[in-house]
Parts: structure tokens; C-alpha cells; sequence
């Protein structure tokens, strides 16, 4: 294990790297003084001004030559590229920017004759070289004759340098392909990109790089697609005083005094690393690493292992091979200011990304429409990594609130789609893009984590390091996974009722999941397609007409029985049947990607159960109960009334998971009624539930004095807090005013670390403009960025209009809030009841330079766009959103397509919803809360 922060004083680092092109990471860094600001660059330039002729006109006409489509021909393969790059980090003094130079020389072999060399390339400009050509082409087989470059040109739509031949290029030999070029080192998060961050009062400058999806192509022409890989040989050069690093093993340097070679480093600003904020990092990679070597089966496959927090970023973390990027909050930990949920996220992204380096690197998808099996992987087995590194946590059980019912919202509407996309359907960089989404992770870790488990954990990682092997250094599709899994079946005799290819194509070929219907009188059990509002129409055809292979896991009066698998419409198990006391409860521990309805009966009898002995019930079905019977209610499968009954029980809960369930459908609530008549009486019965659960942490904490010691108590103290908080308990209000008046008085913050965001939020919504101020001064003088996010969130909270308008102003300001942070900042203050409709507002009159300015993230557009408008329960808004969405048809919504209808259909069952429920719960939470005489 290394220490944290190394400084070399190198001019030179050769590195040697191997892997796929979208993986490749080259950082630097370094302290300049200018003040210059570059300009944001959006055009694509053909060529280099300088040295060069003008390039030659491209047409637009629609024309199917081999460079209008996006997808590179495979007649060419690469074998390796010698790449060297120069960032400037100090701005050209002329045009005012930030500049990289570079050379590479690529060699490939020819697989199939061919005239026509395309390769990658965006944004680049291209040296005109003295053949009077964007490149060079040489032979590596002597006495091969080499064809002349007619023409050379980029094309920018496709992003393709093309070079046409006089001559065949001849199958079976390599060649040598020699650019030199400049690119702008700008602020967009993208490619080879400039990070910016003050140190005693110093402007300091990163270059490091976000190569996943498609902007490989964007630092170096590359052959920019997953199955390219290749050898990288790559030359950084750098300023003395600055560190540069890569994937592979530094090769030599001319100044070499790095005496220490540790396998396993993180790397941070120097103040962040001298706070040792980088040590739980290091404490947990170790681990974590030798755990996946022991379930791959497979030693880490890298000579080093490099961990670098970005202060911008834009994604959580980016798993290029041997030197994970992260964004500050995902890799840094402070004991003074990290609360328990900043370190669950951090040990989680770490073994996310570290199983990518087997999974995802090692062995790659072929193309892009596998993406789900990628990521749907690695956040599954994130939590196992997680669990090593923290074994008290029960992190485990988590993946069923974080993944399984976030995700259920998502898929249960008509818009959503298949995990499983066709190759020829995703082209475009958006189409890409696009795939990045909650389907793609949180479903594929469900039904993997479900397959896993009705597989066995060991038949599971049998199948999977078989395939790892076969694959190492390659590509697979994901059918292959099957294969090996069926392969570890076959071995093991395991009973399944049908392939593992054919029970998985049930969830991986269609879209949705099905609700099971349990009828405890007859036995028959029955799936049905779940359909959040039961009015949407399905319009994209399923091979399996909606229909599941379903393993079903269930308890009868709490004992637990044989595994029963569903297949077809319905079935009947006699052996489900519930007489007099009896009761049945399925999908134990919600292993299962379905939701679980009963017969009257059984929902009364687990109704009333929750109420008498909730502990014959597991802690996670608790969880389940409440969020399924919230969900059916809302697909009109079971009544409002019911779902509320679930909640009855809550005075007597003590656990977070339950908890937060109810949390998470209560939000739901808020969102439709915290502007009308409902929202006083659901304040009133809400405040009597939680009561309880706040005096029972005011006691276990000895009066807040003490941290509670379980991971999911201390969440739950934070639930208690925030509920009482928010349904207007005055104590709690209280509280939280003269903890952050205390703060603000002494200048000394003695909040602790788990409660500050909800603290800081109830403080400042109590408060005006004068907490806000103080607030905004502790989040730009932030030295931690978890502190700075609790801030940037919590400022959202103020209920004062012209507080938060400006706010919104700051998000595009990126001296005032980071580009990573606008979009998630914008829907932070549509959160809040005043701020919803000045966010819309806002991104309604922005979204053309929104667009244009943060169009380069892969999330973001979904996220703003399902955040400003998730509130959405009027005819008038539903209008606007039509609006809004015809008026911009020209600028586009690029990842947020498909968003912007999905918020259409959910504003649309909500308008359903409301109509159809507003009285009855309205009548519901006023009897909860009559007075008793
Ligand atoms: C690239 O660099 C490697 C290592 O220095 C060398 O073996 C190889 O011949 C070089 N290839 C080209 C095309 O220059
Ligand atoms: C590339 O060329 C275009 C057109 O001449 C120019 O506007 C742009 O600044 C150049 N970019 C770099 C990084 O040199
Ligand atoms: C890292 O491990 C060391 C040694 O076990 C321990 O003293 C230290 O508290 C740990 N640091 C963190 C932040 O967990
Ligand atoms: C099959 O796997 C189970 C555990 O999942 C194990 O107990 C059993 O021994 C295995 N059987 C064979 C034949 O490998
Ligand atoms: C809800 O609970 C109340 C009181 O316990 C009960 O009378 C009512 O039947 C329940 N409603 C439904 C729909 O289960
Ligand atoms: C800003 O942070 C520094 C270092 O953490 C601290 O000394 C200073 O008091 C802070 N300033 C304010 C206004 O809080
Ligand atoms: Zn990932």
C-alpha cells in the first residue's frame, strides 16, 4: 500500500497501456497563475488555420458513403498507437486558449483490401503534412508498395478523418498511419479536458481526460469504438513540478525520483491529500481488489492502481483501466465532514469501478447496445465489494431501496424500454449516450442480482469466471455470459425450468416486469405486465407478450417454502393457499424484479399483522409491503386506503429500511398535495407517526449527544430528523435553527457530519437571507467537496423567491456553481414547493443555451428534465410541458429525449391520480388524525 500524494519531476513519462480505445486516461497538473478565461468552443473545425490549406468542401447532401454512417467498417484493425500529448496549461497568448498538441502513429493491419482509411477524429485540427495530407501512410511490411493519399478531409458529422487511396491497401498487411494535431483543452467535461481549482489564492490547472462514450476521438484520431482494442504506448509532456500518469506502468522519465512504485495510489489536490482525505480510499481499494481476484477467480490484471478525485467531473467515477477518475464527493472522505451516506457512496463507487477493471476492461462488450450487462454488473456486485469492505454495514440489503424500486418507477411506464438494445439501433454518439440511464444500471443489477441468486452466488461465479476467461483481452456479447452461466448449470445440476438463455431473455428482451397476483382462497397465481397508470397504452411489441419465467421465493405464517417458478399467464400452487390465520408473503428479501399482490384477504391479514407482530415479517418485505402496496394503489390495482393502512404501523417502527420506503412513496404524496387542502392534514398524521421514532433517537443519542451505532440507524436518525422536521415539529425545528445559529455565532461548526444536510435545509427554510449568505460563504470556502454539496443542496431550501431566483442564475455561472453541479442544483430548487415553478421557468426560457452549454454529460438532460417537472399534476402544466417540448423540437433534447415524454405520460397519470384519490385520502388522514374523546 502507498502513501498518498507522490510529485515527480519528470519532462517526460512513456507509459505503456493496453486496452480499448474508449478507455484510455492521460492527467496532468499543474499551478499557473494567468487569470485568462477560455472561451467555450463549440464548432467543429475542419482544420488547423496556421500551417495549413483550406480543407476540402464536404457535402451535405444525404449521400451513403461509407463516411456517412457511424459506424466505422471493419476492414481495419489497429494493433497500437505511439501517442504524444502536450497540454498547455497556460492559455495561448494570442487566441486566449487552453491548447493540447499532439502526434500519433497508429499501426493496423488490413483485414479485408480497401482504398479508404476512417478513423475517428473530433474537434481535432490536423497539421497539413508535406505530402500536403492530414496524414502519412507508410508500410511496415518492406517492399510493399503503399497506396498515395488522394484526398484527405474531416468529416465532422460522423466525426471520421478519411483519407482516400489511389491503391488497395492489400489484406493481411499493417501499416503505419502518422497525424500531428491541436486540440482546445477546454472546460466541457469531455475528451482531453481542463479542470480548474484555486489553492492559496493560486489558480491551478488539470488536464485529464473523460474518454467513455465516444470522445476518445476527441484527444487523438483512434479507431474509437469497444471491440478496436489495442496496445498503447503513450508519451505525456509535462512541466516540471507537475505529475503526469496513465494506465500502465510508468515507463522511464528523464528526471526519475518516484523510488516507491506502490500498486495502489490515490491521487487528489494536495491540501485534500494533507487532510488525509485520500486514506479511506487507500484503506478499502486493497480489499476490495483482492476480493474481486477471489470471485473473477482472476488476478488484478495491472502492474499499478491509480485512484484520482477531479474537482470536475462529470460523471460519479469513470473505470478507466488502471486509473479510475472520480468526482471529489466519490473518492474523498473526511471524518470531520463526511456523513455515513458520503462513505457508503464512496466504498460503493469504489468497488463499482474496480469491477469494471475485470469486467467491462478484461473482458468488453462488443458494442454499445450491451451496455446494460456492463453496468447492470458492476452495480450489482458493487454492493458484494462494498459488503468486504464494510462488513457491519448490511449494505447488501440495500441494492432493494437504491436499485430495485428506483428503478420499478422508471420501468413500470409505457415509455420505458428493454434492457437489451440491437446493435444496428444505436449509432449516433446521442443514441449512446442515451443508454447511460436507470435501466440500463439499476434494472440490469436486479435481474442479475436475481439470476445470481436463484442460480446460487456459486454456480453464478463458477459461470462467470469461465466466461472471463474465454474473454480475457476481448470482446463477448452478452449471450455469451449466458452460455458460460449454463455451462456452471449444467455442471452443478441445478433445476431451473428452462435454460438460463431462455428464463433471462423473459427480463432482458421486454421492457417492464409483472405484477404477481397471489390469491391465497384458489391457489392461483398470476403476472400481469406492471403498468404504473393502467390507461397507457404499450405500443412496442414484446416477443413474450408481457409475459415472465418468474422464480418466486415465499413464507407461509412465516415459515419459509420451496422456491416456485411461474411461467405462462397463471398457474395454480395449492400449496399457496391460506386458510383461517394462515398467510402467505412473497418475493422474500425482493430478490425477485416483480411487485406481489394478494386476494383481499391476505393484504388484510398482512395488514393487520404489520400492526400486531411487524417482526414476523422480514425487515426488507417490510420495505416491500409498503412500497408495493403505494404502487398498486397507484396503478389502480388495489385501493389508496390500503396503501395508507400500510403506514399505520410506522409509530411502532424502528428500522430504517421500512422507514425509508414509506419516505420515498410519502414523497410521492408531498409532490401531489403540498399545494392543496391534503397537505395539513398529511402534515398532522405523518407528525404523529414519526414523534415516536425522533423521541426514541433524542434517547438513544442521549439527547443528540451521541452517533447511534448501526449504519442503517444512523440513516434512520437522519430520517427522524427530517420527517419530524418537515411535518413541523417544533422541537425539532428548534433544534435545528440553534445548531446552525450556534454554528453561525461561533464560526465553529458542531453539527455532526450525518445530520448536516437535513439540518442545514430545515435552518435555512426557517430562515432568511442573512443564514442563506452564511451558508453560501461556508459552501464557496468549502475545502471538502461532501461539505459543499450538503451546502449547494441545503441552499436550495430557503422558501424566499428572490433568494432562489438568483440561485438559479448562479447555475450557469460556472464561477458560481461548477459545470457538474448546475443541472443537479437546478433540480435541487425544483424540489422545494416554492422553487418548482422558477425552475421551470427558468429552463424553459434557458434551454436553447442549457442545450448548447451542458449538452456534453451523459445524465444530465434526463435528470433536469424528470426533476423540474415531477411535480406536475395540473392540465395547465401538462399544456406547458407540450409546449415546451413542440417549441424546442428544432435545438432537441439529446439524452433527455426520451424524458421529456416520459414526463409527459407521468404528468398525465398524476392528473388521473389526483382526481381519482385527492378526497379519499383526504379523508383518510383527517380521521388518522381526529381528536380522541
Ligand atoms: C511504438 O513504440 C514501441 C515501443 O517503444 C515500438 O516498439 C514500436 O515499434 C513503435 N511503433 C511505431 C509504429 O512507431
Ligand atoms: C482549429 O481551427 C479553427 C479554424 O481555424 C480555429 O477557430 C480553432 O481555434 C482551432 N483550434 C485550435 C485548438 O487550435
Ligand atoms: C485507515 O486505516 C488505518 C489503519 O487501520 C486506520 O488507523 C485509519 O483510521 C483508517 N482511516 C480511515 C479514514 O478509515
Ligand atoms: C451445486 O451447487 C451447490 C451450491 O449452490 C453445491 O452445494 C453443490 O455441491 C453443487 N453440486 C455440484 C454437483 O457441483
Ligand atoms: C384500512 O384500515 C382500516 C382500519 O384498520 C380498516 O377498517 C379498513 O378496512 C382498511 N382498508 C383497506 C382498504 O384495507
Ligand atoms: C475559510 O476556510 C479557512 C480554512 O478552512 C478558515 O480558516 C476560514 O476561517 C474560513 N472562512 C470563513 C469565512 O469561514
Ligand atoms: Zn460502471
Amino acid at each position: 500500500m502507498g502513501k498518498g500524494f507522490y510529485i515527480s519531476k519528470p519532462v517526460g513519462i512513456v507509459s505503456i497501456i493496453l486496452c480499448a480505445g474508449a478507455l484510455a486516461t492521460i492527467i496532468a497538473l499543474s499551478v499557473v497563475y494567468s487569470e485568462e478565461k477560455a472561451k467555450n468552443n463549440n464548432q467543429v473545425s475542419p482544420t488547423d488555420g496556421g500551417t495549413t490549406s483550406k480543407p476540402p468542401v464536404t457535402t451535405l447532401a444525404p449521400s451513403n458513403e461509407p463516411w456517412d454512417k457511424y459506424r466505422l467498417p471493419k476492414n481495419l484493425v489497429p494493433d497500437h498507437y505511439n501517442l504524444t500529448l502536450w497540454p498547455r496549461l497556460t492559455p495561448d497568448l494570442t487566441t486566449g486558449l487552453y491548447i493540447f498538441t499532439g502526434k500519433s502513429t497508429v499501426e493496423f493491419e488490413t483485414t479485408e483490401e480497401t482504398d479508404l482509411i476512417l478513423i475517428h477524429s473530433s474537434k481535432l485540427n490536423y497539421t497539413i503534412l508535406e505530402n500536403g495530407h492530414l496524414a502519412r501512410l507508410t508500410s511496415v511490411n518492406s517492399g510493399v508498395r503503399v497506396p498515395l493519399i488522394k484526398v484527405s478531409w474531416l468529416q465532422s458529422v460522423t466525426q471520421y478523418l478519411v483519407l482516400q487511396l489511389d491503391g488497395k491497401l492489400m489484406t493481411g498487411h499493417r501499416y503505419h498511419l502518422y497525424t500531428k494535431f491541436t486540440g482546445e483543452l477546454a472546460d466541457d467535461l469531455g475528451g482531453f479536458y481542463r479542470s480548474e481549482y484555486m489553492e492559496d489564492g493560486v489558480k491551478k490547472v488539470v488536464a485529464t481526460t473523460q474518454m467513455q462514450p465516444t470522445d476518445a476521438r476527441k484527444a487523438f484520431p483512434c479507431f474509437d469504438e469497444p471491440a478496436m482494442k489495442a496496445i498503447f504506448y503513450i508519451t505525456l509532456i509535462h512541466d516540471r513540478g507537475t505529475v503526469a500518469l496513465s494506465n500502465g506502468e510508468e515507463k522511464g522519465s528523464m528526471v526519475s525520483d518516484n523510488p516507491n512504485p506502490n500498486p495502489i495510489r490515490i491521487f487528489a489536490r494536495k491540501p485534500a491529500i494533507a487532510a488525509g482525505q485520500g486514506e479511506y480510499a487507500l484503506n478499502k481499494t486493497g480489499p476490495i481488489l483482492k476480493f474481486f481476484e477471489k470471485y473473477y477467480n482472476s488476478s488484478y490484471p495491472l502492474p499499478k492502481s491509480d485512484q484520482i478525485a477531479l474537482p470536475d467531473f462529470n460523471a460519479g467515477a469513470m473505470e478507466n483501466w488502471g486509473l479510475i477518475t472520480y468526482r471529489e464527493t466519490a473518492l474523498l472522505y473526511d471524518k470531520e465532514f463526511s456523513s455515513n451516506s458520503n462513505k457508503q457512496r464512496i466504498a460503493t463507487i469504489i468497488a463499482h469501478e474496480l469491477a469494471h477493471m475485470w469486467f467491462g476492461n478484461l473482458v468488453t462488450l462488443r458494442w454499445w447496445n450491451d451496455l446494460w450487462l456492463n453496468e447492470g454488473f458492476a452495480s450489482y456486485v458493487e454492493y458484494l465489494g462494498a459488503h468486504e469492505a464494510e462488513p457491519d454495514w448490511n449494505v447488501k440489503d440495500l441494492i432493494v431501496l437504491g436499485d430495485v424500486h428506483r428503478v420499478f418507477a422508471v420501468d413500470a411506464l409505457a415509455s420505458s424500454h428493454p434492457l437489451s438494445s440491437k446493435e444496428e439501433d444505436i449509432q449516433k454518439p446521442a443514441q449512446i449516450s442515451e443508454l447511460f440511464d436507470a435501466i440500463s444500471y439499476s434494472k440490469g443489477a436486479s435481474v442479475l442480482r436475481m439470476l445470481s441468486d436463484f442460480l446460487t452466488e456459486e454456480v453464478f461465479t463458477m459461470g462467470l469466471r469461465t466466461y472471463l476467461s474465454e474473454f480475457a483481452f476481448g470482446n463477448a456479447v452478452y449471450t455469451d455470459l449466458w452460455k458460460h452461466l449454463q455451462m456452471a448449470v449444467d455442471a452443478n445440476g441445478t433445476e431451473l425450468p428452462d435454460t438460463v438463455h431462455n428464463i433471462m431473455n423473459t427480463w432482458v428482451l421486454q421492457m417492464g416486469f409483472p405484477v404477481v397476483t397471489i390469491d391465497t382462497k384458489t391457489g392461483v397465481v398470476s403476472q400481469k405486465h406492471f403498468l404504473l397508470d393502467p390507461d397507457s397504452e404499450v405500443t412496442a411489441p414484446s416477443p413474450f407478450n408481457y409475459e415472465w419465467i418468474v422464480p418466486i421465493k415465499w413464507m407461509k405464517t412465516g415459515a419459509v417454502q420451496s422456491p416456485y417458478w411461474l411461467r405462462g399467464k397463471s398457474a395454480t400452487n395449492d400449496a399457496m393457499k391460506a386458510l383461517g390465520t394462515e398467510w402467505v408473503l412473497a418475493n422474500l428479501n425482493v430478490v425477485g424484479y416483480y411487485r406481489v399482490n394478494y386476494d383481499e384477504e391476505n393484504w388484510g391479514g398482512i395488514t393487520g399483522l404489520l400492526i400486531l407482530f411487524f417482526k414476523l415479517i422480514p425487515v426488507i418485505n417490510r420495505a416491500q409491503l409498503v412500497d408495493d402496496a403505494f404502487n398498486l394503489a397507484r396503478a389502480k390495482i388495489i385501493s389508496t386506503v390500503l396503501a395508507l393502512n400500510t403506514t399505520k404501523y410506522l409509530d411502532k417502527e424502528r428500522e430504517y429500511m421500512p422507514w425509508e420506503s414509506a419516505l420515498n412513496n410519502l414523497d410521492f404524496f408531498y409532490l401531489m398535495f403540498d399545494r392543496s387542502e391534503v397537505y395539513g392534514p398529511m402534515q398532522d398524521y405523518l407528525r404523529k407517526q414519526v414523534t415516536p421514532l425522533f423521541n426514541y433517537y433524542k434517547t438513544l443519542t442521549e439527547n443528540w449527544s451521541k452517533v447511534p451505532d448501526g449504519h442503517m440507524d444512523q440513516y434512520n436518525q437522519v430520517n427522524a430528523i427530517s420527517l419530524a422536521c418537515r411535518t413541523g415539529l417544533e422541537e425539532c425545528q428548534n433544534l435545528a435553527k440553534t445548531w446552525f445559529k450556534q454554528w453561525m455565532d461561533t464560526n465553529n461548526n458542531q453539527i455532526h457530519p450525518n445530520l448536516r444536510s437535513t439540518v442545514y435545509c430545515n435552518a435555512i427554510a426557517a430562515s432568511g437571507a442573512n443564514e442563506w449568505e452564511f451558508a453560501w460563504s461556508q459552501f464557496k470556502n468549502a475545502t471538502i467537496a461532501t461539505e459543499a454539496d450538503k451546502l449547494r443542496s441545503a441552499l436550495a431550501c430557503t422558501k424566499q423567491p428572490w433568494l432562489l431566483n438568483r440561485y438559479l442564475e448562479y447555475t450557469l455561472d460556472p464561477k458560481m456553481i461548477r459545470k457538474q453541479d448546475a443541472t443537479s442544483t437546478i433540480v435541487y430548487i425544483a424540489n422545494n414547493v416554492i422553487g418548482q415553478s422558477l425552475a421551470w421557468d427558468f429552463v424553459r426560457a434557458r434551454w436553447s443555451y442549457i442545450f448548447t452549454q451542458y449538452g456534453g454529460g451523459s445524465f444530465s438532460f434526463s435528470n433536469l428534465i424528470n426533476g423540474v417537472t415531477k411535480r406536475f399534476s395540473t392540465e395547465f402544466e401538462l399544456q406547458q410541458l407540450k409546449q415546451f417540448k413542440e417549441d424546442n423540437a428544432e435545438v432537441g433534447f439529446g439524452s433527455g429525449t426520451l424524458a421529456v415524454d416520459q414526463s409527459i405520460e407521468r404528468t398525465t397519470a398524476n392528473i388521473k391520480w389526483i382526481a381519482e384519490n385527492k378526497q379519499n385520502v383526504l379523508n383518510w388522514f383527517r380521521d388518522e388524525t381526529k381528536p380522541v374523546f
